[in-house]
């Protein structure tokens, strides 16, 4: 008995500014699980920031080096990973299988207003450096609304804190946590 039957990874996904990062940290430190993110490894892997990155080698070069760390995932014993992905990730449909073969895969959601204000000082996101971010959410949004239906769970983060998200999720999994 490996003490893991019927545990799963935890994979977080969802738009920029859904709190993805910080509900897997503590996700993660409070369940004694290996905390993932998947941007953070490109940089490293790359010895770039991801607005370099995109600006360097063009936003293809990017999804192929997350589409790479995604692929990675599966091979993680089941209930040792909760992983933070970029909120694009789920773009491509190869990486949506990768995700739902990997884990559990829960979206954080939250009001286009209240992404809007959490990305307001942002400058690490190369999508949103355009003169009209704001356009560019809710645009981005619309676009994405189809990629991100591939969860098994949906949790609005609007109004709450990351401690209270990571509480919810700890509840929801139940014995896979
Ligand atoms: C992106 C989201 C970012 C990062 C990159 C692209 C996206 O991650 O991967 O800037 O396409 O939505 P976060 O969702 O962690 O901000």
């Amino acid at each position: 008995m490996s003490g893991r039957e019927g545990k799963k990874n935890i994979i977080l996904t969802g738009f920029m500014g859904t709190g993805k990062t910080s509900v897997a940290a503590i996700l993660a430190s409070d369940s004694g699980r290996c905390y993932v993110d998947t941007d953070r490894l490109i940089e490293e892997a790359c010895g770039l920031k991801i607005s370099q990155i995109f600006e360097q080698y063009g936003e293809e070069f990017f999804r192929d080096q997350e589409t790479e760390i995604l692929s990675t995932l599966p091979g993680y014993p089941p209930g040792s990973l909760v992983v933070a992905t970029g909120g694009g990730a789920v773009l491509r449909g190869k990486n949506r299988e990768i995700m739902q073969k990997a884990g559990i895969v829960i979206l954080l959601t939250a009001s286009p207003q209240a992404i809007i204000e959490r990305l307001a000082e942002t400058t690490d996101r190369p999508l949103l450096s355009g003169p009209q971010p704001a356009e560019k959410i809710n645009e981005l949004l619309q676009e994405r609304k189809g990629c991100y239906s591939v969860c098994d769970i949906s949790i609005d983060t609007t109004g709450r804190s990351p401690e209270e998200i990571a509480m919810e999720i700890s509840f929801l999994m139940g014995d896979m946590l």
